[in-house]
């Protein structure tokens, strides 16, 4: 990332690409993302289009990982950090939010927003995805309108789910092209929102479907949701036995804490 021209960031550097090593497509959607990082927060309220229900998406994200007060949790590609009041709300002080992304100016708003809240629980690592090492022992994982940007989606929650303890949870809420939609209307449709990268490759690509096959090859206890009219998805696991039966370590976190996984 070095070589990228980053000011002196506040957070840590997690295993990147060496300087000069970023790819071309990263390297595009990093200065996508440095240009749009001050008005983030705002401007995302029109992702994809004005009126959206984000903030409901987000809410059954972090409600899908079942948390309780002290949990250590991952947000992959965090962003500005939308996430963390709501994961916050629900580990309390002596939870630990880790938050991961590839762009530093994105770091640095969510740097802002932890210093606004006050938070010292939150630690910030700036790397791609696709290469960060997850910490053992996790309780949760989400990630939310982003991992369908990264290419090694399926490794990424390969590995996210091998760092999770037994009935940990893994959560991922993004966009997809509903159903039976032309093609057309797809590339129309996603055009505001996929400036950085090809439409033609995102909509061909079909991301969700690898990120739903590896939570369901990775994961038990898997549930898939569609959102408003099949433009986005919820899906989300649990790390359960390696035998493949259902966790029973996840049915008594629900029970006992009162966790309400979302259908
Ligand atoms: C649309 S924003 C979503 C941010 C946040 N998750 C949210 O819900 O508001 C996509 C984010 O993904 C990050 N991103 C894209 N590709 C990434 C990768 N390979 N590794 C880490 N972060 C990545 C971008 O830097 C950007 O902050």
């Amino acid at each position: 990332m070095e070589g990228l021209g980053a000011a002196a960031p506040r957070y840590r550097r997690g295993r990147t690409a060496p300087a000069g090593k970023v790819d071309g497509t990263r390297e595009r959607l990093i200065e996508t993302y440095r240009r749009k990082a001050k008005r983030y927060d705002v401007t995302s309220r029109l992702y994809p289009v004005p009126g959206y229900p984000q903030r409901g998406q987000r809410l059954r994200a972090v409600g899908a990982l079942g948390l309780r007060p002290g949990d250590t949790v991952v947000d992959v590609a965090c962003g500005t950090g939308l996430n963390f009041a709501l994961i916050e709300r629900a580990i309390g002080p002596d939870g630990t939010i880790v938050g991961v992304d590839l762009t530093d100016a994105m770091l640095a708003q969510a740097q802002a927003r932890v210093e606004r809240h006050g938070w010292a629980n939150v630690s910030l690592v700036q790397s791609d995805a696709a290469e960060f090492e997850f910490p053992g022992e996790l309780d949760a994982i989400v990630s939310t309108y982003a991992l369908s940007q990264v290419p090694e989606c399926a490794n990424v929650i390969a590995r996210g789910a091998a760092a999770l303890s037994r009935g940990g949870r893994w959560a991922v809420l993004d966009l997809k092209v509903p159903a039976r939609t032309p093609g057309w209307v797809a590339r129309l449709g996603t055009a505001s929102v996929r400036p950085f990268a090809s439409i033609e490759e995102w909509v061909g690509r079909r991301p969700w479907e690898a990120i739903r096959a590896a939570m369901q090859s990775e994961l038990e206890d898997l549930s898939w949701t569609e959102l408003c009219l099949g433009s986005a998805f919820l899906v989300a696991g649990t790390r359960g036995a390696q035998t493949g039966e259902p966790s029973p370590v996840h049915s008594e976190r629900g029970t006992a804490r009162g966790a309400t996984p979302q259908r």
